[in-house]
């Protein structure tokens, strides 16, 4: 049967003291709505419906144009209420699988095998796990032949159920054939007045349907959030996870506790990043890429042994090969480098190449530009790339020798292999192999007196 997804997300989370719902707080940059959303697109659909209720324009602005369904829930009466709700929207017939919007950690590989589980004899098919900690979680109350025969809630529970430890993380599998009538069994006849959603175990076993749980066996998957302290808690294991994932590939992290990976980051043979590295969307390293300190890669290829010092700042670019970049360097999007170049201490680089061996070493500001090969760009040279309403190109040709405190006033275009001397305005192209320079004359005036004041 084909799948409908029903990701509840209508509470409030008042304990986040936030003026957002909950469930659009960030885990690695991205909201935990959005982590279930992805993980849930992995298993195919055909519908995704979000239940949602405080603050709902939020979590619609958040969420918008991802073919998502939304429903609301104006009055939280309980989980069976949020999944009823769903009612007019649910296509007939398809499988249900419930999942929690404040519950992001939750793995491709568990959601498989509990609905491999739900596709056996079924009707319910929940997931469970065994809590360090019980308290406040729904427990699994087995039968004497070991099967599934209720969720009792902690308000519900007897001392004796108090003493089960095996857990109900809420995720649940339904029968699409069944699903219909067990929701409309569900009444609010419990300690805490709200319809149940896991009283349909409990209808199910007195219909004579199978009832069945996957055991989780890593609690980390279904950690919920419900203040800032869960959150960061679920953060750090994000973060491991990360790390870990980093590791396998032969990554060799200084401190993995100190890495943040808010994305994807692929890596080649030998590399290293030292520690408080964030890297935000896809990242791909070379063979040999070293990566210093407190750096941010963001959307970036660094090309084979290329070495990133520390402090550096790489946003949707490209380095080449045996870069040397950094350490203060701030690569903005569009840039690429090629072979051997190297970007140094306190320069930005935007919209620009750089040719194969050209060097910018201090200070400098290159924007929009189109360099050539083996380039030597003096410290503090700056591309003049914006008049004030508009971007203007400035062209460096191979072999170019620009001198400091120049500035190259776009659009203009250096040839090959031009001198530029020091503390030049350039506004003109200049020819082949000349040296140009714009400055005044040096002048010695004699008798001239320092000012000083008057003792
Ligand atoms: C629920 C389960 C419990 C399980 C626990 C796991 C029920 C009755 N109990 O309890 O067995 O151990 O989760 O964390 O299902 N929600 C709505 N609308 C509502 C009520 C809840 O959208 O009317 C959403 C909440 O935003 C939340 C999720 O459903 O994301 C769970 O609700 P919550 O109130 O936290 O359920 P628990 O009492 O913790
Ligand atoms: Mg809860």
């Amino acid at each position: 049967m084909p799948l409908s997804i029903v990701i509840l997300a209508a509470g409030k989370g008042s304990r986040m003291k936030s003026n957002k719902p909950k469930v659009i707080h960030d885990v690695a940059g991205k909201s935990m709505l959005q982590h279930v959303v992805d993980t849930s697109k992995k298993l195919n659909p055909e519908q995704i419906i979000v239940v949602i209720g405080h603050e709902s324009e939020q979590v619609t602005d958040v969420m918008r144009g991802q073919d998502l369904i939304f429903v609301e829930q104006t009055e939280q009466l309980g989980t069976g209420h949020a999944v009823l709700q769903c009612n007019d929207e649910l296509k007939p017939g398809n499988d249900i699988l419930v999942l929690y919007g404040d519950v992001p950690l939750i793995k491709l590989s568990t959601l498989e095998e509990l609905i491999n589980k739900g596709r056996e004899d079924n009707v319910v098919s929940l997931l469970s796990f065994n809590a360090d900690n019980p308290t406040g979680y729904g427990r699994i109350v087995r039968g004497k032949n070991g099967n599934v025969s209720a969720i009792v809630e902690q308000k519900d529970a007897s001392e004796e159920v108090l003493r089960i430890t095996e857990s109900n993380s809420g995720i649940l599998y339904m029968k699409g054939s069944e699903y219909g009538e067990l929701l409309s069994d569900l009444d609010a006849d419990n300690a805490q007045q709200e319809y149940y959603l896991t009283d349909v175990v409990k209808h199910a076993v007195r219909k004579n349907h199978n009832v069945d749980a996957v055991i989780c066996d890593d609690e980390t998957e279904v950690l919920g959030v419900n203040n800032q302290q869960q959150l960061a808690e679920i953060e750090t294991i994000y973060r491991c996870r990360a790390a870990t994932r980093l590791m396998d590939q032969g990554v060799k992290l200084v401190d993995p506790t100190r890495i943040d990976i808010r994305g994807k980051v692929s890596a080649g043979h030998d590399v290293v990043i030292d520690i408080n590295c964030i890297f935000e969307g896809n990242v791909e390293l070379g063979d040999g890429v070293e990566i210093g300190a407190n750096c941010v890669l963001q959307n970036c290829k660094i090309g084979n042994n290329s070495k990133v010092q520390p402090m550096s700042i790489i946003d949707q670019s490209e380095i080449g090969r045996d870069n040397s970049i950094g350490p203060f360097a701030r690569i903005r999007p569009e840039t690429k480098t090629l072979d051997k170049a190297k970007i140094g201490n306190f320069v930005e680089v935007k919209k620009s190449l750089i040719g194969v061996g050209s060097k910018v070493s201090h200070l400098t500001y290159i924007g929009d530009t189109e360099m050539g090969e083996d380039v030597n760009i003096g410290a503090g040279t700056i591309t003049c790339n914006y008049d004030g309403a508009f971007k203007h190109k400035t062209i460096i040709e191979d072999g170019v020798f620009v001198g400091s405190d120049t500035q190259l006033v776009a659009p203009v275009r250096i040839a090959k292999n031009t001198t530029i001397g020091a503390g030049s305005t350039i506004t003109k192209d200049t020819a082949v192999g000349k040296l140009v320079f714009s400055r005044a004359k040096q002048v010695s005036i004699s008798g001239w007196i320092r000012p000083a004041k008057n003792k």
